[in-house]
């Protein structure tokens, strides 16, 4: 960690750990309050009344309702991983974090308000713009660190993202508690808390330079850029780092920015765009979400009763934490290849192990492997398969090619989070535990893919991994 320093460590915080409170918060923040604000939309939103008149807890339309806001939010994320390419071309890494918070506030009052509104198309309208500000700030932040970062610690830091995503996860379950905000009043305050972090990001960003290298490469301001590199730095020299951007200045005249039609037709950007497209893919078609958004059920049916099978989601998104902390240093010493196969392959392990032991549920020791099986799914995944594949985007494309690129794999993340978070259930009800073995046979095919076709890219700087791509050309 030679190169780290306290402005770089600002600048990181300032940036991605904002964004990613956002990215992770509202992907909990649904989990458990889900029973007393389903009770709301029987009652009041859906009704249009205040009576006590009891509907059944699992009416169709309370569920429907409640799946749409739920999941609307992916859909929110693929629009934001849509105009991604444009906003970070447009005003800048910095600029698109800084505005993107106008959605944070205004998700946070339609969210907020829905309850004083008795209206649950706020609340849906809310989770869509909250969706967007995520789907973006998935592209930005993560492309902002990878461009601030010194090459010897891009991985690391690329990995705070999803370490703020881990732990913001967790926080927005504790506060779901109904000993906490998860109550009748609280729910309102729960959601529309994430107006703090936006306003800190707000506070704190604009004293952070702009990438240097959107300043040079983008905007030709050599000045500048060489000023917020000095900045980023600190007392070190920054000659090197200089004169690898006015190398891939040179190049980029030639080659100007890549639209997305032109990131599918060229032949040269189609093998790392397959690799972006496939590594966002299986990160979610693990199965990861299933597990994060329904252990609690899980572990009910492994015999634990409501309140220990909070604890034990608990527990789980601690490992989650723990594991990601650990993995933060791994990366920089195992390689992201290395990671991604070990993840992939622990988690097909214990996937196959997890449909077995489930058939024996009935004797008590198997119930308390199943638990474990759970976490040590997490946790595997936490090593490689949670945090690689946001920063891996931005370390195979070159600075012309990187926003369209993060773009496409950022909309293609979300859509497959989407997929799962709709069809888990229904497939689940038909499958049982079985369904699990879906995840088992594309987890194998993920990992073969990997094995063959993704490069190792730790110490590597951006116009050493382009070539290879080219070299294999
Ligand atoms: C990754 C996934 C997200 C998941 C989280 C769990 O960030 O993109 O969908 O909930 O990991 O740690």
């Amino acid at each position: 960690m030679a190169d780290m320093n306290l402005r770089l460590a600002f600048a990181i915080v300032s940036s991605a750990c904002w964004s990613a409170f956002q990215h992770g918060y509202h992907t909990g923040v649904m989990n458990t309050p889900q029973e007393i604000m389903s009770k709301w939309l029987q009652k009041e939103a859906l009704t249009g009344t205040n009576t006590t008149l009891e509907v059944a807890s699992d009416d169709p339309k309370v569920t429907t309702v409640w799946s749409i806001i739920v999941s609307i939010y992916c859909v929110g994320g693929m629009i934001g991983g849509v105009i991604t390419g444009y906003v970070a071309d447009r005003f800048g890494r910095k600029k698109g974090l800084l505005l993107n918070n106008i959605f944070v506030f205004i998700g946070a009052i339609l969210e907020g308000g829905s309850k004083f509104a008795n209206s649950a198309e706020m609340l849906i309208i809310g989770r869509l713009v909250i969706g967007i500000n995520n789907g973006l700030n998935a592209g930005l932040a993560p492309m902002y660190l990878a461009e601030i970062s010194p090459v010897s610690l891009r991985g690391s830091i690329g990995t705070v993202y999803q370490l703020v995503i881990t732990i913001t996860i967790l926080l927005s379950q504790v506060l779901g508690l109904s000993s906490v905000l998860g109550t009748e009043s609280g729910w309102p305050w729960l959601l529309a808390l994430s107006v703090i972090p936006g306003v800190i990001q707000c506070a704190t960003l604009p004293l952070c330079p702009e990438s240097p290298k959107y300043l040079l490469l983008n905007k030709g301001q050599e000045l500048q850029a060489q000023r917020a590199l000095n900045w980023l730095r600190g007392d070190v020299a920054v000659h090197g780092e200089m004169e690898e951007m006015h190398q891939e200045a040179e190049k980029n005249k030639v080659s100007k920015k890549v639209t997305l039609r032109e990131l599918f037709g060229n032949r040269q950007l189609r093998q790392p765009l397959l690799i972006a497209m496939v590594v966002m893919i299986a990160q979610q078609l693990s199965g990861i979400n299933a597990v994060i958004f329904y252990s609690t059920d899980i572990f009910n049916k492994a015999n634990l009763n409501d309140e220990q099978a909070q604890y034990a989601t608990l527990g789980m998104g601690a490992m989650n934490v723990v594991m990601t902390v650990i993995s933060l240093f791994l990366v920089e010493i195992a390689g992201r290849k290395t990671l991604l196969l070990t993840g992939f392959s622990g988690m097909f392990v214990t996937t196959i192990l997890l449909c077995v032991s489930n058939m024996y549920t009935h004797i008590v020791w198997v119930s308390y492997v199943c638990i474990a099986l759970v976490i040590l799914f997490v946790v595997m995944f936490a090593v490689g398969p949670g945090s690689i594949p946001w920063f891996l985007v931005t370390e195979l494309f070159n600075q012309s090619s990187r926003p369209a690129a993060s773009s496409v794999a950022v909309t293609v993340n979300w859509a497959a989070n989407f997929i799962v978070g709709l069809s888990f259930l229904p497939v689940s009800l038909a499958l049982g535990s079985y369904v699990f073995i879906i995840f088992a046979v594309l987890q194998l095919l993920f990992i073969l893919f990997i094995l063959f076709k993704v490069p190792e890219t730790k110490n590597k700087t951006i116009e050493e991994i382009t070539a290879m791509f080219r070299q294999q050309m």
